[in-house]
């Protein structure tokens, strides 16, 4: 869809919590004049663990709250929802962009021979991230590795660092042992880029690929292209979650985020 008339509306970004909060970093130093609904669903975090159907299933549920809030585009800002965007844009007439395919874009550029990528176990079951650097470079070697807890770790907001670094160490110590000539890892989970510090200070030696920016610049090239930036000088930040809205000031503050209009609990999946 490319309606002109949404163009003063909002755009919505959803995730299971608070990881897509990175998204919305990079969509505010972009785009800021745009108003955004954010709704992580934190009372059923982490979606990582989960099924494909119960995934799809708690994924419409979001981005039928945010269509009935009248989102110009949803922005999954959610790797693991990402890997089945298909069954979801199959669904919704509205635009739905992934994180996945712009991540891979933007990989294919730096023309790795090897590459990893840290991301839940759903994500890396897909195998959505090597399918779609291959489409891109067919040489390159990929190394998945599914993390069942870090995500988790995260998003609780304790930042409690021996447990954080200690899950880390152990998933990508297991690229390293398949390889340890890897020089660029892929951040596939968008929880982890909160916690980019850690990455860097545990392997200095190693570039950490966030792909929220190469999203972000994805909106901001579909919003032009059809006309659907937003003509007014006002603009909202909106957060919902089905969690606790004092873990998501917190993440807000580290990320250096706008100050949010409201932080409101709602839930939208029962
Ligand atoms: N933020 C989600 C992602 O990018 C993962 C968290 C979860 O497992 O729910 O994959």
């Amino acid at each position: 869809m490319n309606d002109k008339n949404l163009s003063n509306n909002a755009i919505g970004v959803m995730d299971s919590g608070v990881g897509g909060l990175t998204v919305v970093s990079e969509l505010q130093q972009l785009l800021p004049n745009e108003s955004i609904i954010y709704y992580g669903d934190s009372a059923n975090c982490p979606y990582g663990n989960r099924g494909e159907d119960e995934i799809v299933a708690l994924a419409s549920g979001i981005i039928d709250f945010l269509e009935a809030n009248q989102v110009k585009i949803v922005v999954i800002a959610c790797n693991t929802m990402s890997t089945i965007v298909n069954k979801l844009t199959q669904k919704y007439d509205i635009e739905i962009v992934g994180i996945v395919r712009p991540a891979a874009a933007f990989i294919a550029k730096i023309k790795p021979k090897k590459i990893g990528v840290v991301a839940t176990v759903f994500t890396t079951s897909t195998k959505e991230y090597d399918n779609y650097i291959h489409k891109y470079l067919p040489e390159t070697t990929v190394y998945s590795q599914g993390s069942p807890s870090l995500a988790a770790l995260i998003e609780s907001g304790e930042f409690d660092y021996t447990k954080i670094d200690a899950e880390i160490t152990k998933e990508v110590d297991s690229i390293l042992k398949h390889d340890s000539e890897v020089s660029d890892i892929v951040l596939g989970c968008t929880h982890y880029p909160i916690v980019l510090d850690q990455f860097q200070k545990l392997y200095p030696q190693i570039r950490f690929v966030n792909p929220a920016h190469e999203q972000a610049l994805y909106v901001k090239d579909y919003l032009t292209h059809y006309d659907m930036l937003n003509s007014g000088s006002h603009s909202e930040f909106t957060i919902y979650t089905s969690g606790e809205p004092i873990t998501y000031k917190k993440i807000v503050d580290k990320l250096k985020l706008q100050t949010p209009t409201t932080i409101t609990q709602k839930i939208v999946n029962n």
